[in-house]
């Protein structure tokens, strides 16, 4: 699996607060009264012809991160995620942008905004079809007033980046739906924005197009630490992608948190519905279950020692470790009594090097081949090698059944907007 780290923790990028987006009339109105305001969207759209599409929304997503918002056609979504530019004017609320209130921008701060420090990618790709896709990847220079040749040497880049080189020349209608999206996400790339916004911008395509495309967002994120809002109706897709999801129903967010939080706790019998198909085999990660051992072996430590350590622990087998932490094998009791029969004096001959690792953010669906092909617990270590910590077939099967049709607890679950919500 690829690295779905943050790159700057705590570092907040976009800060919503009490976002409210009310189509229609005289919108304010409704934001007087405690009683409009907590009314239901039908009946406010029964009583006053207003839409209230996005209902006191509040989140942060921190730099680097890759945000999530989750619901189903009309909760809001893409209201919301064109509210962060301006794109609609919202009713009322306050967004920052790396600290700045975006609400307070002149038309030409707004413009900055929109060329400079966000790209936007949207599911109908929106690419020119008479314009070849390196010309369509160089729009968003253009338009910033970026010289030719400079913007071609920027936009062949960023194609090179997604996988189109050789395809510069060629119209958009050449390309299948993903080689389009992937203009769509070079042309925004080429501005080196801050943040991405993607709304829906793989729902129109096939699965397994589509899974293929989610695997390389992940893989150009861990590279290019972008801050991204991403919009989908997909639960499988917003489990998978993201570093935090918030889940929308009829313009609110009814629950926020790690895919991890949100699915072994959903926070009502509507989120529930959504995530009871979703499988924890999916999201639950190597290092929530990991555990780590009483004892280590180290390096320098000799076959006397080693026996000693199983024997007074009552193991067969122990992880060994270098001074740096970095995991060089495992020393089974029954290698050790080999050795001894043998008459070795040192332990590397008891040192099995065929153990088997994961990484610390492999999921369960990626354990259980794993485990199968072991008699010894899994190693997770970290790119270095380093041990971090070891996982039992035990523990895997414990977790498997504790994901699922688990009572909410609401206990690791940040409660959007503070609303307890019964459906
Ligand atoms: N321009 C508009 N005028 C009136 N209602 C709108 C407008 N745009 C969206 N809506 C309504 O706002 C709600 C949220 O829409 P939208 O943000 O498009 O949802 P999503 O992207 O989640 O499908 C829906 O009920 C939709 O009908
Ligand atoms: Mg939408």
């Amino acid at each position: 699996m690829s690295d779905k780290g943050l790159a700057t923790a705590d570092e907040v990028c976009v800060e919503v607060s009490g976002l409210w987006k009310i189509f229609g009339h005289n919108p304010e109105a409704i934001l007087e009264s405690e009683e409009t305001r907590t009314a239901a969207k039908e009946t406010l759209h029964e009583e006053t012809g207003c839409v209230v599409a996005v209902r006191d929304v509040s989140f942060k997503v921190n730099k680097g991160e890759l945000f999530v918002i989750m619901g189903l056609s009309g909760s809001g979504k893409s209201t919301l995620i064109r509210c962060v530019l301006r794109l609609i004017e919202p009713t009322a609320g306050k967004i920052l942008i790396n600290g700045e209130d975006v609400c307070g921008y002149d038309n030409k701060q707004l413009i900055n905004l929109r060329r400079h420090s966000t790209g936007m990618i949207f599911q109908h790709f929106g690419l020119f079809p008479h314009r070849s896709v390196l010309d369509n990847a160089a729009y968003g220079l253009k338009v910033r007033g970026v010289a030719k040749e400079k913007r071609y040497e920027i936009a062949r880049e960023v194609l090179n980046k997604v996988g189109l080189k050789g395809w510069e020349n060629y119209l958009p209608s050449a390309l299948s739906g993903g080689m389009q999206q992937r203009v769509g996400i070079a042309r925004a790339l080429a501005n080196d924005p801050d943040i991405l916004l993607m709304d829906e911008p793989f729902s129109g395509l096939d699965p397994l197009i589509r899974r293929q495309m989610q695997d390389e967002l992940i893989a150009l994120q861990s590279e290019v630490h972008k801050t991204i809002l991403f919009v989908t109706h997909d639960l499988d897709e917003a489990l998978k992608l993201g570093n935090h999801v918030a889940i929308m129903k009829d313009g609110d967010i009814i629950q926020m948190g790690t895919p991890e939080e949100v699915i072994t706790s959903p926070i009502n019998g509507y989120v529930r519905s959504f995530v009871q198909d979703a499988s924890p085999t999916k999201v639950v990660t190597a290092s929530s279950i990991m555990e780590q051992p009483n004892v280590l072996l180290y390096e320098w430590q000799g076959p006397k020692a080693a026996m000693h350590l199983l024997r007074t622990n009552h193991l067969d087998e122990v992880f060994m470790v270098d001074r740096a932490g970095k995991l060089r094998g495992l020393v089974t009791l029954e290698r050790l009594i080999e050795l001894f029969r043998k008459g070795e004096e040192s332990l590397a001959g008891a040192v099995d090097t065929d153990f088997v690792t994961a990484t610390a953010d492999a999921v369960l669906e990626d354990l259980f081949p794993l485990a199968a092909s072991t008699g010894h617990p899994i190693a997770v270590v970290d790119e270095d090698g380093k041990f971090l910590g070891e996982i039992f077939d035990s523990t895997i099967m414990i977790s498997l059944i504790q994901g699922r049709g688990e009572e909410d607890t609401g206990s690791t679950t940040t409660r959007a907007n503070g609303k307890d919500e019964n459906l």
